[in-house]
């Protein structure tokens, strides 16, 4: 079984993970300090967040060069050694490729711009009006009017289909095609694990289409899998297509042509929050019955609660988004674009019971699971940030000063750390959680160890159980002979589930053996068991 279909990966922002050079900002040193931590949690693969030097308008997804560092995280050497240092802990890393688009402070767009006859003019979409390929949606609303940006010097407009300092690559130029496979390459040289492909459905623009999920962009992505098929074995791909599931599962190609091993599963995610807020299964189970069957070998789903984005809510109806937001986000501040700029604790009103569950029902679906750094301690957000910084605020270590991410002077760390009542790193810290076996750190780390245990949890079939009652989240997951059995209880009332007669079960949390007729979940309420 490929690695990545069973790991547990781990989402971080290195700016705010850890800071080992007292500058204000994450850097590798941190990190590498770090890594027994993330052992410690049993986390198998880091994703990490872009690294390249940028002029930060879009935290590090708008590339100023492709092929360095950012001068706050170190230098290029510091990324390798971290690199083996992560290997030398039987870890992985994956690190952001960002395909779709660079900075308009890359040297190829400050060229493309500076004259129509430029030779770097074609790595870019222009045009004279800004009429082309109106159906395409603008996924940055709060920020964008248009995909279209007048560009003064060269008199002509481009391409963006996030910030306009992002222009858009032009893929049916062949030398655009070209660079991304070498960037590939010179990354993967340096001994990372794979990349998280940032942006794919947006590569090709065709007049008369949404340009989302062209032909084009899958034969382009097929071409990329190839190259690291052929070239580095094992190593993953991961792709960020937020789409329908009929329109994801494009991403993982086909036999013939495969694309990513990995894709996240958007649709099901705001459905775990749906669900628990209106105890009510039946939005996860329409959206994994939704989900065609997978389509190649050794593919799978990457699921998650969170992210460094906001919690899109892109994949609903308009129904449904007006729900999550009315329950999710009273306060206006907290919406952005189509999402909400929460983390996963404030979400929960901080309820422990409701972010356990939340991972209960995380661990036992189908999938690899990706945490979000700072999650599994019950970290909160600061809405007062621009853009989505208030959920990518300073890694909360310990009591001491900037919550031990930093010696710098407070005013010059990146971001403020958390300091409210609540969530302020006084309470929140790792050091606190670490020194009290009930916190919620054992509780997640408790979980991943279980489903490590059992990996079969990962990729084994899932069957409903549907004669209970609505608030009842209870699935069977069969391969061969192993089955298990998760139980969730999505309300505050308590629930008793019947199981079969004269059957043994194993609650592989607990560890007990268990005969009886029936379990009953208090609030919000878990059991994960296995049939003997
Ligand atoms: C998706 C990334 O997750 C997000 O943070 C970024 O702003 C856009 N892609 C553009 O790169």
């Amino acid at each position: 079984m490929a690695w990545y279909t069973t790991a547990i990966f781990y989402e971080l922002p290195l700016r705010a993970f850890a800071d080992g050079n007292g500058d204000g900002h994450g850097d590798f040193i941190g990190l590498r300090d770090k890594l027994d931590y993330l052992k410690w949690l049993g986390v198998d693969c880091i994703w990490l967040l872009p690294v390249y030097p940028s002029p930060l308008n879009d935290d590090g997804y708008d590339i100023a060069s492709f092929y360095g560092i950012h001068e706050n995280f170190g230098l290029l050497e510091d990324f390798k050694m971290t690199v083996d240092a992560i290997h030398d802990k039987g870890l992985r890393i994956i690190a952001d490729l960002v395909v779709n688009h660079t900075s308009d402070e890359h040297p190829w767009f400050k060229e493309a711009r500076r004259s129509k006859d430029s030779a770097w003019r074609d790595y870019y979409v222009w045009n004279d009006n800004d009429e082309p390929y109106s159906d395409a949606r603008i996924i940055f609303l709060d920020t964008e009017e248009s995909n279209w940006a007048y560009d003064e010097q060269s008199d002509s407009y481009y391409w963006h289909r996030f910030y306009s300092s992002q222009p858009d690559l032009n893929y049916d130029n062949p030398k655009v095609q070209d660079e991304m496979i070498n960037i590939m390459k010179f990354w993967l040289d340096l001994g990372i694990d794979g990349f998280r492909v940032d942006a794919v459905p947006y590569l090709f623009e065709r007049e008369g289409t949404i340009c989302e999920n062209l032909p084009e962009t899958h034969d382009y992505l097929a071409r990329m899998r190839k190259f690291v098929d052929d070239n580095y074995p094992g190593r993953v791909l991961l792709g960020e297509a937020n789409q329908w599931p009929e329109d994801v599962i494009e991403y993982f190609g086909t036999p013939e042509a495969p694309e990513f091993h990995m894709n996240f599963h958007f649709p099901v995610m705001p459905r775990l929050y749906m669900a628990l807020a209106q105890g009510d299964r039946s939005s996860i189970i329409d959206i994994m019955n939704r989900t065609p069957d997978m389509p190649v070998e050794n593919a799978q789903w990457a699921t998650f609660l969170r992210n460094h984005d906001e919690l899109t809510l892109e994949m609903v109806t308009e129904e449904e988004r007006q729900f999550m937001w009315e329950f999710y986000s009273p306060d206006p501040e907290q919406r952005m674009n189509l999402g909400i700029r929460r983390r996963l604790a404030p979400l929960m009103d901080n309820d422990r019971d409701k972010i356990e569950l939340m991972h209960s029902m995380l661990f036992t679906l189908p999938g690899t699971t990706v945490l979000y750094y700072g999650d599994e301690i019950g970290m909160g957000d600061n809405i007062k940030l621009f853009d989505r910084n208030g959920v990518r605020t300073p890694m909360q270590w310990d009591d001491s000063k900037n919550a031990g991410f930093s010696d710098a002077d407070p005013d010059t760390l990146f971001a403020p750390v958390i300091n409210d009542t609540i969530f302020g790193y006084q309470q929140v810290n790792v050091e606190a959680a670490q020194a009290d076996e009930s916190s919620l750190l054992y509780a997640v780390r408790h979980m991943i160890a279980t489903r490590k245990e059992h990996l079969v949890l990962a990729t084994a079939s899932i069957d409903w159980i549907e004669d209970l009652p609505d608030h009842a989240l209870c699935f069977w997951r069969r391969e061969g002979e192993t089955v298990y059995l998760s139980l969730n209880n999505l309300s505050e009332d308590d629930l008793t589930i019947p199981l079969p007669e004269g059957q043994l079960f194993t609650d592989i949390l607990s560890g007990q053996n268990d005969f009886t007729e029936s379990v009953t979940l208090g609030r919000y309420g878990y059991r994960w068991l296995q049939l003997q």
